[in-house]
């Protein structure tokens, strides 16, 4: 069925319109447009099929703004034509139009006896002709849409937009859904919140009759030409349910599928044990240069880099940072000839990764320096996408929980095929070492998949952790980061406090804080660094603290009194970062469903964080 999107903000926001627009595919249709108000044009590209070929059109066209609607339809009146596709335009207005006007051929009489001429067979034309012939009477674009619907009969939701009011966009409820996503300095409109559920998750479900007129920063909803008050809603869960499968959460269900997000994102890269020919390919005159790499990311995208950091050194010999774009884009940082940057995102539309990646791009520019960008990024459409030199695709699908879950696993996976590609262009990774570590990248979906087993465990562990207020994450190595992230995931969902540390750091300050009310969860993987962490284990019981440990089975780590221990399959220590993932997640999962939070959209948070 047909499906609208549209918006009005700063920033361009035509892949906002196409991501939106591929979230409603589902919903089946045979040709897709979208239509954007710029330099006082209407910019429109139509195509019959999919999504995709719009938006290759789209990119041909390089068209752009900030003001806009886009659409997929489904037929109804007329062949799935070009001519036929929305947004329908009648002098500076276009429409997209969800439903049926029935009386369409009355109206289209009336219009082409005043000279109106109709382009396509739909009856969606006869609003935008009846818009455009109503501002002949009133300047203002929402008085003309008020004078239409009255002469409109059927169920229907449209979005209109005039050239001469950039400033401006109208939408109609009637008989047809339609809800409005509430930004910060930006709103939406789609017939599905879904569409819209990476940008926001406050929506204004409007009620049949209602006409509202959207600004970048207000919303004012009318009936009868009267102002009313519509309330904003956090996403409505019954709604959404559908696409939940039989999980309880959409976090759930994205713990679950990352087996199969892993796989899909390694299956792009790999031909058996070998990285494919064409892996990035267009990147390799690149790599061969770079001396470094900079990584630039925020929140859990930050932690996928910083393992990273750990890998590019040990496994390739080159010398990397990480940094968080928040710190690195203000801090005037030093562009270094010959240095890859590195965006991670799974949005790309993080406006401090974003803004970091412009200013590196800026500087370089300046100086005349040699640099590369690339961009791991989960929507394929994103701002960071186009704007690098290269970029790398986490296949993870839509990651709708607002905690990062299947999105940083595929990223972890992403950034190993990044480090083997660059090694191997560089020469500074044995070929026996690619063909090993990928074999181990093929065999991790089957691991956590063992790993998730221990659900039920991990959920009478979380029962411990209910009342509590504090909690530390320890781990070594690449499981620093992992206990990074499990103190992320455990104070974004369940609000309780807590902090990762490498456990190395435990005596220079937190060990104060271990008593016995303070759970202390440990990353144990089989690794150079198990002995010296079973100290730390030791140091943590001497204070009372009380253990969760997330242990390899061959580690030797046994359930004793104030210790807790879940096993873990065993995994090469190179890839246990992916794999101790799993269980901080469903642990902070547990915690959090238990407190009665709001797992999906916890407070205060938001998806896609695309202001400062
Ligand atoms: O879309 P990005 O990966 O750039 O988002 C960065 C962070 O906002 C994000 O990872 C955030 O920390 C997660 N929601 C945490 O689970």
């Amino acid at each position: 069925m047909c499906g609208i999107v549209g918006g009005i903000a700063e920033r361009s926001i035509t892949n906002i319109l196409i991501e939106g627009l591929k979230r409603l595919e589902y919903r089946g249709y045979d040709s897709a447009g979208l239509a954007l108000i710029n330099g006082g044009q209407v910019l429109r590209e139509r195509r019959v099929g999919k999504v995709a070929n719009l938006e290759e059109a789209v990119n041909e066209s390089h068209i752009a703004g900030s003001l806009g609607i886009a659409h997929t339809r489904w037929a109804t009146h007329g062949k799935p034509t070009e001519n036929n596709a929305h947004p329908h335009i009648s002098g500076d207005v276009a429409v997209v139009h969800n439903g049926i006007i029935e009386n369409y051929q009355e109206l289209k009489d009336d219009l082409e006896a005043l000279g109106y001429v109709f382009t396509s067979q739909t009856d969606t034309e006869v609003v935008a002709h009846l818009v455009n012939d109503a501002l002949k009477n009133t300047p203002s674009l929402l008085e003309a849409v008020r004078q239409v619907v009255p002469q409109l009969k059927g169920a229907y939701a449209l979005g209109i937009v005039h050239t001469d009011h950039p400033n401006e966009l109208i939408t109609v409820r009637e008989g047809s859904p339609l809800v409005i996503g509430v930004g910060i300095g930006e709103n939406f409109i789609s017939s599905d919140q879904l569409a819209l559920l990476p940008i926001t998750n406050r929506f204004i479900y409007l009620e049949e009759g209602d006409i509202a007129r959207l600004t970048r920063t207000s919303i004012e909803v009318f009936v009868d030409g009267n102002r009313v008050e519509r309330p904003v809603k956090e996403l409505d869960a019954a709604v959404s349910n559908a696409s939940k499968g039989e999980y309880k959460h959409y976090m759930l269900k994205e713990i679950y599928e990352q087996p199969e997000a892993i796989q899909q994102t390694i299956s792009q890269a790999l031909n058996g044990n070998a990285l494919r020919d064409d892996f990035l390919k267009n990147a390799e005159a690149d790599f061969s240069k770079i001396q470094q790499v900079q990584i630039i990311a925020c929140g859990t995208s930050y932690h996928a880099g910083m393992i990273a950091k750990y890998w590019f050194e040990q496994l390739i010999n080159v010398s990397a940072q990480v940094e968080i774009a928040s710190e690195f884009r203000y801090r005037s940082p030093v562009i270094v000839n010959n240095t890859l940057y590195v965006c991670i995102s799974q949005s790309g539309e993080t406006a401090d990764t974003l803004a970091a990646l412009r200013d590196t791009q800026k500087r370089a520019a300046a100086k005349n320096l040699d640099i590369a960008t690339l961009t791991i990024c989960n929507v394929a459409t994103s701002s960071m996408v186009r704007e690098t030199d290269h970029s790398l695709l986490t296949l993870a699908g839509p990651e709708i929980g607002v905690a990062s879950t299947k999105a940083f696993t595929t990223q972890l996976a992403a950034l190993m095929l990044l480090i083997l590609k660059i090694g191997q262009v560089k020469n500074t990774i044995a070929a026996e070492n690619i063909e090993t570590i990928t074999a181990e990248l093929w065999h991790t979906p089957k691991v956590i998949l063992d790993t998730l087993q221990n659900n039920e465990a991990i959920l009478r562990l979380s029962e411990l952790f209910k009342e509590k207020q504090h909690c530390l994450f320890l781990g070594r190595g690449t499981q620093f980061p992992i206990a990074l992230e499990g103190a992320l995931k455990l104070k974004e969902i369940s609000y309780i406090h807590a902090e990762g540390y490498a456990a190395g750091e435990l005596k220079h300050g937190p060990l104060a804080l271990v008593d016995n009310d303070m759970p202390v969860v440990i990353l144990a993987p089989q690794d150079d660094m198990l002995d010296k962490l079973k100290s730390n284990m030791e140091e943590v019981q001497a204070r009372g603290g009380e253990l969760f440990v997330f242990a390899d089975i061959n580690s030797g780590v046994n359930e004793k009194d104030r210790q807790h221990v879940v096993k873990v399959p065993s995994i090469s220590a190179v890839l246990a970062p992916i794999v101790y993932s799993i269980p901080v997640q469903l642990l902070s999962y547990h915690v959090a469903v238990l407190r009665g939070t709001d797992v999906d959209q916890p407070r205060n948070l938001a998806k896609s964080v695309t202001v400062e």
